[in-house]
């Protein structure tokens, strides 16, 4: 059977059956929204590229917490901007460090928010980058050294679940492994298994401070060209424990997600990243896009490509979009 007696567009012809054939729908379950915690106190402060982002003191930030949760969005993913930086980020395992005191007050008065920490050092380190240096490279097995006393220190402050983002081979393996002989085999890991080396990640390292001081991080994220390396990463993860992956960033690398979907049965994450974020709300500052439109336009591009929750700064954005009742726009 074909043209005239098929006719897709009987199934478009107004909403009420547009709704019942749609294949992909955003949910507020889906999102982890990020929230950056950095020294000193009273203070509230927005993202100069990431309008709508704000860094918050600890004292502050129970309410940026209590917001989220309001909102319904079940999870956030925590980064600091330490007072003190040393050449191995010793901040990140401190019981005084910036992520536990936020921890341990979020835990305290947000009971109900489940806790990601991202696990790094880039934040932390003079050099901004994601492990410890010899010379001018990251030396790998070291790293992992530290990475175990994060990973404890975390999750003894309130962490729920850990997400190692340095893309240091054998990662997972050793927080895995840290976790489960000090007791927190039910603690998972959100492994950032395919973390490509990304310009999209710009107004993030602005707002981290966490850019590296010399040369860039294409040692240990990933190139943008290969896609069976992504594989190769996820797999990996998959065999050293990791109970959810992601793809970062999300937008140039649906294909990533989409492949990665098929290669596993774990839950796929994507990060759809500061990048991203930052260009739509500029388009639409310029009048240029309609920001709302192309936000939910972009989150179920992310979704229909096989991601089953997405880490985005538009999370509180969408939440409330979608609880108003307003979708699809
Ligand atoms: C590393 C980390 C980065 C991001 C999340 N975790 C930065 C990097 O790799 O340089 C980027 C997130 C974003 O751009 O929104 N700790």
């Amino acid at each position: 059977m074909e043209f005239p007696r098929l006719r897709p567009r009987r199934l478009r012809q107004k909403e009420s059956i547009r709704r019942l054939v749609r294949e992909t729908r955003l949910s507020v379950d889906d999102l982890i929204y990020p929230i950056f915690v950095r020294h000193g106190e009273n203070i509230v402060e927005e993202v100069p590229s990431m309008p709508g982002v704000f860094r918050y003191s600890v004292d502050k930030v129970v309410d940026a917490v209590k917001e989220v949760r309001d909102l319904g969005i079940p999870a956030i993913i925590l980064f600091g901007i330490p007072e003190h930086k040393d050449e191995v980020g010793s901040d990140t395992w401190s019981h005084e460090g910036i992520i536990q005191r936020a921890l341990r007050k979020i835990k305290k008065e947000v009971p109900d928010i489940y806790l990601i920490t991202d696990v790094c050092f880039c934040e932390y380190t003079t050099h901004g980058h994601c492990g410890v240096l010899k010379g001018d490279t990251v030396e790998n097995d070291l790293t992992l050294e530290n990475l175990k006393k994060q990973a404890l220190s975390h999750v003894e402050n309130g962490a729920d679940m850990l997400a190692p983002s340095g893309m240091m081979d054998g990662m997972v393996q050793a927080i895995r492994s840290a976790l489960d002989s000090a007791g927190y085999y039910h603690v998972p890991i959100m492994a950032y298994s395919a973390k490509f080396a990304s310009s999209f990640y710009g107004p993030f390292r602005e707002v981290a401070e966490s850019a590296p001081a010399f040369g860039d991080r294409r040692s240990y994220q990933m190139d943008p060209s290969n896609p069976r390396e992504a594989l190769k990463e996820v797999l990996l993860d998959v065999k050293e424990g990791a109970d959810i992956v992601m793809v970062k960033p999300a937008l140039a690398y649906l294909d990533i997600i989409a492949k990665v979907k098929e290669a596993t049965l774990l839950p796929v994450c994507a990060y759809n990243v500061s990048g991203e974020y930052a260009m739509i709300k500029a388009g639409g500052r310029l009048g240029w896009i309609d920001e709302q439109k192309v936000m939910v336009e972009t989150l179920i591009s992310i979704k229909r490509a096989g991601a089953d929750m997405i880490i985005t700064y538009f999370a509180k954005d969408l939440a409330k979009l979608i609880n108003s009742g307003a979708l699809p726009l």
